[in-house]
């Protein structure tokens, strides 16, 4: 099926994901012009890269944060700049209610953006089910890896592949990394929900807070976590009418190729959000 363009803005409802390929960036003049889109910091941060391809990387990121922006508010891309929180989540300035989320890795970035709706993503390479199995005991929690372990060998890897992505949106989207302990969060496969959330008290939130989805592009996988709309009242009180207001998001999909060039809305990817409910 032929992607098509659409240039409306996103609403309550909805979240959209975008899409990028570093490898654009080898093109004659693309490097430059997302580097033309940052601000001074972040050009200097560019700079820094030792290698070419961390450098295209973080520049394919950088620039597909402001075209995702630019699309739903009316500034140019280079007219963006960001603040980031106590352990390093950014947010976009000036706020117009629009929130966003990055992960990028060699061969995909992508950003995660919403309209008053916390959000988190992650983006791994299909391929590290199997090494993301090895460091099971430091990064899941005893009941996923007593669910893990029972798994037969190729399930057992694309599970591993689930939960990494799947854990890293969530603290994303609390905006906290790594200071949220790993083992005190689970994502079960189980019932009904097909995969629940199950938060220890101690971390101070509600599994009821968030939907999350799992999706495969381009041979990697992506976990987006998106706060819902009667846990995030801006959003609520923005919300258009009952349906802005449901359970589930709207998942639009979006891809920039190169990241500042023209945006074209991709058909459903075959996402599948959870709670099912
Ligand atoms: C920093 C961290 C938030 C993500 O790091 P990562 O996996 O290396 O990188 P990603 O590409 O997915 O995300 C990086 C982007 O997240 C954003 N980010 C940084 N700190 C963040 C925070 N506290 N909350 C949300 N987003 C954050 C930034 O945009 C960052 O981009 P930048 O590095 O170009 O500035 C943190 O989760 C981390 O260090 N993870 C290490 C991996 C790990 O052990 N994961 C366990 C999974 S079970």
């Amino acid at each position: 099926m032929r992607p098509e363009a659409e240039p409306a803005q996103m609403n309550a409802a909805t979240v959209q994901l975008w899409l990028a390929y570093p490898g654009d960036l080898i093109e004659d003049g693309v490097a430059q012009a997302c580097e033309a889109a940052l601000g001074e910091e972040e050009r200097a941060r560019a700079a820094r890269f030792r290698f070419e391809r961390g450098r295209r990387e973080y520049l394919a990121t950088q620039a597909l944060a402001r075209a995702a922006l630019s699309h739903n508010h009316p500034l140019p891309p280079e007219a963006w700049s960001f603040r980031t929180n106590a352990y390093g989540k950014p947010a976009a300035e000036p706020d117009c209610g629009l929130r966003f989320n990055l992960s990028n890795c060699a061969g995909l970035v992508v950003c995660l953006t919403a309209r008053g709706a916390e959000v988190g993503v992650d983006v791994e390479a299909g391929a590290r089910g199997q090494e993301i199995i090895g460091l099971a005991p430091r990064v899941f929690s005893r009941r996923e890896r007593e669910q893990l372990e029972v798994l037969p060998g190729a399930e057992r890897a694309d599970r591993a592949l689930s939960l990494w992505t799947l854990k890293e949106a969530y603290i994303k989207a609390r905006g906290m990394g790594l200071n949220l302990p790993l083992g005190k969060f689970s994502f079960l496969f189980e019932g009904a929900e097909g995969i629940r959330l199950e938060i220890d008290p101690e971390l101070e939130d509600e599994a009821e807070r968030w939907r999350f989805f799992l999706l495969d592009h381009a041979g990697h996988r992506i976990a987006g976590v998106v706060e819902s709309a009667e846990h995030s009242p801006s959003r609520a009180a923005s919300a258009a009418s009952d349906a802005d207001r449901m359970e589930r998001p709207a998942l639009e999909i979006w891809e920039a190729r190169p990241p500042l060039g023209r945006a074209l809305r991709l058909p459903s990817a075959g996402e599948r959000w959870f709670p099912r409910g």
